[in-house]
């Protein structure tokens, strides 16, 4: 019997990627594609299993911050701070790069974006292998982001050596990215480490640019993390008298909507907890994805802490191009 694909072997994960191959791995945020980030023809197989265009860089990531003078040509005071609290954590630096780092890992840029997961399987296995490993989320280009081992199986169970279970993923949503080379640090994406956290421990605040429509994190295309469905987000009663009489599904943040069929609903969280929310947003969009539905209505959630990247993710899930244009858009996912 050939080894199942999806398990908890360290060793098995270790070997394959010593030897090149690409590993899915656990992290608190989502789900990871993994190679050797010091071996560039493993990182090109990256590109190659996710259809990702090779102009989008990739997170590096280590197992600790001392690592990154190794990888970072310089860390500004305000990254150590940060770093020193919050690492390991949901949290990417985006530093000058240091000519160990292969150019295909940051296609091509000057800088390098570093993270320590905070995952005690994937820690354990960047002890082992003693590289730092180069790893975007584990979905196919432009879709939801993975956060059980089940979610990288159906998606691409034939495209990974093999697919290392750490359980479901206690954050839920990407890492937050700072891009520390230029003379301000700058948000790049919302993410899992909350903005109000970040300028607490910082004592000033912080630029926010996460736009879409000339992203400066090059993967923050639009019409990024979405799921094959229409999305539409807005004040629930509102769309659902404009969609009434068609097929819809609900995600809604804290309570369900009576007049609509409990199976064709989603609730984010019950107790309006925003971490909550987020480890739960994908699961719940996938799994509304699949459901005899033709639109998927989403209501934002309170726009702070977490919230903010749930309402990025929303407002990116919502970002479809229109129903007829569906096919060149699927093919462009495979
Ligand atoms: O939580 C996460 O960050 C997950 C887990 C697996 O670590 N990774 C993840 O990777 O979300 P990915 O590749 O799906 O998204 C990384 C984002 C992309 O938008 C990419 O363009 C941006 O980070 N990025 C990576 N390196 C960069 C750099 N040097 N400069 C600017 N943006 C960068
Ligand atoms: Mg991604």
């Amino acid at each position: 019997m050939s080894k199942p694909i999806v398990g908890t072997d360290l060793d098995n994960a270790a070997a394959l990627l010593r030897e090149g191959e690409i590993v899915a791995i656990p992290t608190e945020t989502v789900y990871g594609l993994a190679a050797n980030a010091l071996d560039s023809s493993a990182v090109v197989k990256i590109f190659e299993a996710k259809n990702r265009p090779e102009f989008d860089p990739l997170i590096v990531h280590t197992h600790s911050f001392d690592t990154f003078r190794l990888f970072a040509e310089s860390i500004p005071a305000d990254a150590k701070r940060l770093a020193e609290e919050l690492c390991p954590g949901p949290i990417t630096f985006i530093l000058p790069k240091h000519p160990i780092i292969p150019d295909i890992v940051t296609a091509g840029h000057p800088t390098v974006g570093l993270r320590v997961p905070d995952h005690p399987v994937t820690l354990e296995l960047l002890e082992r292998v003693g590289f730092p490993l180069a790893a975007p989320s584990a979905n196919p280009f432009g879709y939801v982001s993975p956060t059980t081992a089940a979610h990288v199986a159906d998606q691409l169970g034939d495209r990974v050596a093999y697919i290392l279970d750490g359980g479901p993923c206690g954050v839920g949503i990407e890492s937050t990215i700072i891009d520390f080379s230029l003379d301000k640090p700058r948000i790049l994406r919302l993410g899992g480490m909350s903005l109000e956290t970040l300028e607490e421990i910082l004592g000033h605040e912080l630029d926010v640019q996460v736009s879409s429509s000339r992203p400066n994190a090059p993967g923050m295309l639009i019409s990024h993390y979405a799921p094959a469905k229409s999305v539409r987000v807005g004040e629930l009663d509102s769309m659902l008298l404009e969609y009434r009489g068609e097929r819809v599904g609900v995600l809604s943040f804290c309570s369900r909507k009576p007049e609509v069929d409990p199976s064709l609903q989603r609730v984010l969280s019950q107790t309006a907890d925003l971490r909550e929310a987020a480890a739960n947003l994908f699961s719940h969009l996938r799994e509304l994805d699949v459901m005899p539905i033709d639109v998927v209505l989403a209501e934002w959630v309170p726009d702070e802490g977490l919230g903010r990247a749930i309402n990025d993710r929303l407002r990116r899930a919502a970002a479809n191009i229109a129903p007829d244009h569906k096919g060149e858009r699927d093919e462009r996912r495979t």
